[in-house]
């Protein structure tokens, strides 16, 4: 199978590490990739939001499937462009993709399918804003509604500055606070079957502890020893299935990834948010640890159905990603400087690093140029093994100005 993964970071290097160790995959095209990724595939520059542009790219490259990394061109309609064409597509139509576009319309098919979420208010005035806030009380939870690259939700008991995320968003949902720990659960789905991956956690604030603002994510591991039984089955029963019904009621089936993001409260799982695509980090540590081969399981949610894939097989052990961010991330990041200490870090036992936020110089040294440069995942018999490792390989990568928590999978692995 020749495969074109669109996207160029973490995420991306993690699917495209996991298609080179599927035997059934010839040839791993990227678009537009980074310098990890080019030592497994051959990039492509072309704008991965442009459904022309990618139709065309694959067509001449013969993909038998493109996997959609990121959320922008599914929210472009690129997928909807590559199904046109007869091409098989790992990700969501437009339509189906505003369950991630737009957080209002995910509240709306979550409410129609009777799934449980937070409670919520889409406003669009400043009163309205008002009147919410008070409704739900401290700590205040207002989200941008369109897309903002995990950075367009502020949690804070700070009534001011609850207000003046909202003024600067125009439309927010404003919804209530869930308390408990989270977890992301993705769900590969061909708009009928689903097959659920491991579930992992994700550190989405910048600093140790959980200070500091909202990130893309900082780290993440798999799997969840501290999980309830059954959490798994819970989750697709009262959650995947109605809204994958939901979603086929409306004449939008639903094919690719559906992003899980749960909150464990008290009063059981509740849905933090649906993402369109695979979550960055999580996705590093869950295909770490996937040993069915990945190739012929994305192209059947567009072509045979998932029915026939059975059930997915996963290594024993455990897998850290700790990412390893530019100074002054999720704000402008320090870009041009260089990345030391790669090859060093590849070299460690039961480590590996993974591109995202990485370009070459005119020199053709590597440089950062983006928040989340890498990150450094780490494998072992168990979490304590994996972090130990990922820990080691993150000292050795140089880049002046840069930081990452330290705390990683800390409390799951001292639980064990
Ligand atoms: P989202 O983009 O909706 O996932 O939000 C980003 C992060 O904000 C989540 O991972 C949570 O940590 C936090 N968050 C979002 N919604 C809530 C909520 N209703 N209650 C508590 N925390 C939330
Ligand atoms: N790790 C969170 C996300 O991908 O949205």
């Amino acid at each position: 199978m020749k495969a074109l993964v669109l996207g160029g970071g973490g995420r991306e290097h993690a699917l495209v590490r996991a298609l080179s160790l599927d035997p059934g995959v010839t040839d791993i095209h990227c678009a537009p990739g980074n310098p990890g990724i080019s030592e497994l595939a051959e990039n492509h520059v072309i704008n991965a939001t442009d459904g022309l542009a990618v139709t065309e790219l694959a067509a001449r490259i013969r993909a038998e499937l493109v996997v959609v990394g990121p959320e922008a061109p599914l929210v472009a309609g690129v997928a909807d462009a590559l199904r046109e064409r007869g091409i098989p597509v790992f990700g969501p139509d437009r339509e189906p993709a505003r369950l991630e576009g737009s957080k209002a319309f995910a509240k709306e098919v979550m409410e129609a399918a009777g799934v449980p979420t937070a409670k919520a208010r889409v406003c669009r005035s400043a009163s309205q804003v008002s009147e919410a806030l008070d409704e739900f009380g401290a700590p205040y939870v207002v989200k941008n509604d369109g897309l903002a690259a995990g950075k367009g939700v502020v949690v804070t008991d700070d009534r001011a500055l609850a207000e003046r995320h909202a003024r600067e968003c125009g439309r927010v949902v404003i919804e209530e606070f869930l308390d408990g720990p989270e977890v992301s659960l993705f769900v590969l789905s061909d708009g009928v079957h689903a097959l659920p991956l491991l579930p992992a956690q994700d550190f989405k604030r910048a600093h140790d502890g959980d200070q500091g603002p909202n990130t893309g994510g900082m780290g993440a591991y798999a799997p969840l020893p501290w999980a309830p039984a059954g959490l798994v089955d819970e989750v697709m029963e009262s959650v995947v299935r109605p809204t994958l019904q939901e979603m086929n009621r409306r004449g939008t089936r639903y094919q690719g990834l559906l992003y899980v993001g749960l909150a464990l409260t008290s009063r059981g799982p509740r849905v933090v948010e649906f993402n369109a695509r695979f979550g960055d980090p999580e996705t590093q540590v869950v295909l770490d640890r996937l040993a069915t081969p990945i190739g012929a399981v994305l192209q059947a949610t567009d072509t045979a159905g998932l029915k026939g894939i059975g059930s997915l097989q996963w290594k024993p052990g455990a897998a850290v990603t700790v990412v390893v961010a530019a100074e002054n991330y999720p704000g402008d990041p320090a870009r041009g400087d260089t990345v030391g200490g790669l090859a060093e870090a590849n070299a460690l036992e039961g480590a590996y690093v993974l591109h995202a936020g990485t370009s070459w110089s005119g020199s053709r040294d590597v440089v950062a140029s983006g928040g989340r440069v890498l990150s450094v995942v780490g494998t072992g018999t168990d979490l304590a093994q994996a972090r130990e490792r990922a820990y080691a390989a993150v000292s050795r990568i140089e880049l002046r100005g840069s930081f990452h928590r330290t705390d990683i999978a800390e409390r799951a692995a001292a639980e064990l």
